[in-house]
């Protein structure tokens, strides 16, 4: 499947259960892993990213049952925690494939671990900072080393016994946030961590959940060394920023009507449904219910004739994996948009403002770069062609949705990469818009 092409199709309508959330899928594993006892979750990502997770935990030590499909076709993965001072040296290098979360959230646990351990990834990971989390889990006492002094993968890491720290980040990461925090279980005193705008809470929320000594104090995060933590069972909510491709296929196709069931809602990564609000989109968002701390529910989308918005950085961080398909609505929306304070995109899978602008401009939108994000002038219909994913999955998946509003389609070259996060987009997809992508 390296290259796809999506027409337009006539509606997207029916009843959709997005994917287990991927942030929370890594979580658990990690967690579960830790953990005493056996954990299970149900409706847990299957895809590449989080499969590495659990790879990267089996070279330790650890035993996982992932049931491919469980009695509601979705997967689930059953782990026998080995408990926080469980894990095995690992006897070969870490290859976490693409997966900037895996490596960076696996250093902060690496961190307390009386070994060595040796993380690599693919060419996009291997060019990913990261200093970020390095600088404060060496200051907490770990011993890590790599290109440019530990910033860029390969990095060896050598645990050992940590002091808490205070840490105020400088940037809104949950990635960085999340690493101090679990190598702050392993840590003498506290450890807490202070963001300029608070990122995604899914790490405080489910260490909760686990049993781990965490509160927050207003906008500090604060843990304490833990003696353990207790096995749970869950049900993975989907993930909203996969269910934002379907949602803004369904603004953006004529007669839509779509139910989103059992998606996240968690608040801190709304902000999507708050900007897309904003531009006049009909949607009815519903918190249904609770799992492990995290809020669920349902959305309704109804197609709609969206303006332009502005996303400003304060906003940044509650829709930073959702800001490509954004950018797809923004194209398609009257009059202009802005989006800025989103340099970040520049430092993730790919340089997402790059891939983005470069896709947009091939297809006909009327976009400019701007070293923060873009301005956009939004069209009627975009006149389609070909883009490069650039091995990007969130890239590839936004333009086959801008496919769906294009005059001549839109063929994504590189699109093997939506595995990463989402193997059964293009079923999907073609369930609910009747389209015949190959699956
Ligand atoms: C993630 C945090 C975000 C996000 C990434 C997943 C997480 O990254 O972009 O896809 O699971 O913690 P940053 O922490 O780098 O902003």
């Amino acid at each position: 499947m390296n290259s796809l092409t999506a027409y337009p199709v006539s509606r997207i309508c029916g009843e959709y259960l997005p994917p287990g959330d991927k942030s929370i899928s890594h979580r658990l594993t990690m967690l579960g892993a830790l953990a005493q006892g056996t954990s299970h979750f149900t409706h847990f990502l299957n895809a590449d990213d989080c499969l590495g997770t659990m790879k990267a935990f089996q070279a330790m030590g650890v035993r996982f049952r992932l049931n491919e499909q469980d009695e509601n076709e979705r997967p689930s993965l059953t782990v026998d925690g080995v408990g926080l001072q469980g894990l095995k040296p690992p006897s070969y290098e870490l290859d976490l494939g693409n997966s900037g979360t895996t490596m960076r959230l696996l250093l902060g646990i690496l961190a307390g671990q009386p070994f060595e351990a040796h993380l690599t990834g693919d060419n996009s990971l291997k060019k990913r900072p990261m200093r970020r989390v390095t600088e404060p889990l060496k200051k907490m006492g770990a011993r890590i080393t790599g290109r440019d002094n530990g910033n860029f993968a390969p990095l060896t890491i050598q645990g050992g016994p940590l002091t808490g720290i205070s840490w105020e980040n400088q940037i809104a990461s949950a990635q960085v946030k999340s690493a101090v925090l679990l190598a702050g279980l392993y840590a003498d005193g506290e450890t807490s961590v202070l963001e300029p705008v608070v990122s995604r809470d899914h790490t405080e929320r489910l260490l909760a959940a686990f049993g781990a000594p965490v509160k927050r104090i207003g906008a500090r995060v604060v843990v304490e060394r833990a003696n353990q933590l207790q096995a749970i069972r869950i049900r993975v909510p989907g993930d909203l920023s996969s269910a934002a491709f379907f949602i803004v296929a369904a603004l953006l196709v004529p007669q839509s009507d779509l139910l989103i069931r059992g998606v996240g809602l968690n608040p801190t990564r709304i902000g999507m449904i708050d900007v897309l609000k904003s531009m006049g989109a009909n949607l009815e968002v519903k918190v249904t219910e609770e799992q492990g701390g995290e809020p669920l529910g349902e959305i309704r989308v109804r197609t709609s004739r969206l303006r332009g918005c502005k996303v400003t950085r304060d906003l940044v961080p509650s829709l930073i994996d959702e800001l490509p398909i954004l950018m797809i609505a923004c194209a398609l929306a009257d009059g202009e948009s802005v989006i800025q304070g989103a340099e970040e995109l520049r430092v993730k899978e790919t340089d997402r403002i790059h891939s983005m602008v470069t896709g947009l401009y091939a297809i006909g939108a009327r976009v400019k770069e701007v070293s923060d994000g873009c301005v956009m002038e939004g069209v009627r219909e975009l006149k389609g062609g070909t883009v490069s994913s650039f091995e990007d999955h969130r890239t590839a998946m936004s333009f086959l949705i801008a496919g769906f509003r294009s005059k001549e389609g839109v063929r994504v070259s590189g699109a093997g990469c939506i595995q990463t996060s989402y193997p059964g987009f293009t079923r999907d997809l073609n369930l609910l818009s009747g389209g015949t992508l190959p699956v």
